[in-house]
């Protein structure tokens, strides 16, 4: 089972499956019959094409099927995915609502990515905006130029890694450590006790052997952390998040639950986020530029990555409160709705020439959009810890190089998360520079 937690914003909580389904549900929802199967090598290596494909032949909406025979629709269009996202009483997040429960086996390989979890992601209404602010300001307590710090100092611990060798895989070495070791160290946890969640927060995500126990440690380490802040605050998101006014309308259990969203779904993203831009910048003619000199076309090729290549591609999802008509389609009550970012980024009826270059245009929906968005703090921080991590490694290593032909990078063989299996690159060897201090 290697796809299924390798989903973005992957809950810790436990998977509900089975549940009786919400009162007035129609029961069985069956595939339709051009449903596209939500899987397979196209949306790793053709997926712009297979949107298209879907667009035409089926308008901003298309029917899907998930494995084991599970139906969904894939919203594939920019104003469509707007009106869901900014109407929560009719696309609600609340995973309950799915009239598919009575069907899915307590095994089916994507429950952690749409299963019941009692964290902020599958929380709605009022109590969600309250739980918002929650996490939205402990994130905001962040000090933009601590964040740079920590972000250039772990960066260099990485490189001194592998400087001297000559060579390095920047997804294995790089881009899958940096976000977690800043995002633990601004949670609150010290250096080394961030290093080791690394191994687990990344065998969370990717689905690999240990991911279970994975999950185990961090939450035990988170737990452990959050009741020390209780009695010894810090400066830090854990402190925070505790001292925050509204922290007592929730329990200890879902601030855990909240913090372990903020330490998966903060890491994972962020790490394609820097992995999409160095590949970006070490394939693409009109960035390789900067890779001897300038600086400002990092951010540009940031912010092409989020319209081209966004990290999180696909997410489940959102649920119909009842009967509906979007796009040409009819929904159910109930029914699932995948948000296609990356099919609406690219939507010809706000892009209708691909191939201009997107500079510095903000208007992608890659961070998602309405009450459910990633929150502001969240991408600034993401943002801070990407940026910095792509201009120390071309400041440290100014002649890094691809190892291998452009066309043999492989994605990783998921539609949820856009990144790369791993960038192999070599440079003139260096010697460490011994942190930043
Ligand atoms: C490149 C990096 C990132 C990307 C592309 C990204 C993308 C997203 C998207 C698309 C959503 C909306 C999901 C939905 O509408 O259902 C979201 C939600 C969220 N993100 Fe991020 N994210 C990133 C980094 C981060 C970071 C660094 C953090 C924490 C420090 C974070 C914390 C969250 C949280 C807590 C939510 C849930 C909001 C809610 O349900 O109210 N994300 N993110």
């Amino acid at each position: 089972m290697t796809e299924p937690l390798s989903e973005a914003h992957l809950s810790a909580g436990a998977p509900g499956a089975g549940a009786a389904p919400p009162p007035g549900c129609p029961a069985h929802t069956a595939v339709h019959p051009d449903a596209v199967p939500m899987m397979g090598p196209r949306f790793q290596n053709d997926r712009a094409q297979l949107y298209r494909e879907l667009r035409r032949e089926h308008g901003p909406v298309a029917p899907i099927v998930l494995p084991g025979d599970v139906p969904g629709w894939l919203v594939l269009g920019y104003r469509e995915l707007h009106n869901i996202t900014n109407n929560p009483a009719l696309y609600s997040r609340d995973s309950a609502l799915w009239n598919m429960w009575p069907e899915i086996p307590a095994d089916w390989p994507l429950l952690p990515m749409v299963g019941k979890q009692p964290s902020i992601l599958y929380t709605v209404g009022e109590r969600h905006q309250r739980r918002s602010a929650l996490v939205s300001d402990a994130l905001d307590s962040v000090d933009p130029f601590e964040l740079r710090d920590h972000a250039e100092r772990f960066a260099d611990v990485l490189i001194d890694r592998f400087c001297g060798r000559g060579d390095a895989d920047l997804i294995g070495e790089y881009a899958k450590a940096l976000p977690a070791m800043v995002l633990a160290r601004l949670y609150g946890f010290g250096d080394t006790e961030g290093a080791e969640l690394v191994p687990h927060i990344n065998a969370l995500v990717n689905g690999t052997e240990g991911a279970l126990e994975g999950r185990d440690r961090i939450m035990n380490d988170m737990k452990r952390l959050l009741r020390e802040r209780q009695t010894r605050p810090g400066a830090d998101v854990s402190s925070a998040i505790q001292e925050h006014e509204y922290s007592g309308e929730f329990t200890f259990d879902e601030i855990v639950e909240d913090m372990m969203v903020n330490i998966i779904a903060g890491h994972n993203p962020t790490a394609d986020w820097i992995g999409n831009t160095l590949r970006l910048m070490l394939t693409d003619d009109r960035f390789a530029v900067s890779l001897s000199g300038g600086r400002h076309s990092v951010a540009e090729a940031m912010n092409e990555v989020l319209w081209e290549e966004t990290p999180s591609q696909n997410i489940a999802g959102r649920w119909a409160t009842r009967d509906t008509q979007l796009g040409n389609k009819r929904i159910r009550q109930g029914d699932l709705l995948i948000l296609s970012f990356a099919a609406a980024n690219a939507d010809p009826q706000i892009r209708p020439d691909q191939h201009t270059f997107t500079g510095g245009n903000n208007a992608f929906l890659s961070f998602g959009h309405g009450d459910h968005r990633c929150p502001y703090p969240a991408q600034d921080i993401a943002e801070g810890i990407a940026r910095t991590g792509v201009e120390v490694l071309l400041d440290r290593l100014p002649d890094v190089d691809l190892s291998v032909p452009p066309r043999t990078l492989a994605w990783r063989p998921s539609p949820w998360l856009r990144g790369l299996e791993s960038l192999p690159v070599h440079f003139t060897p260096t010697t460490a520079a011994g942190g930043h201090g």
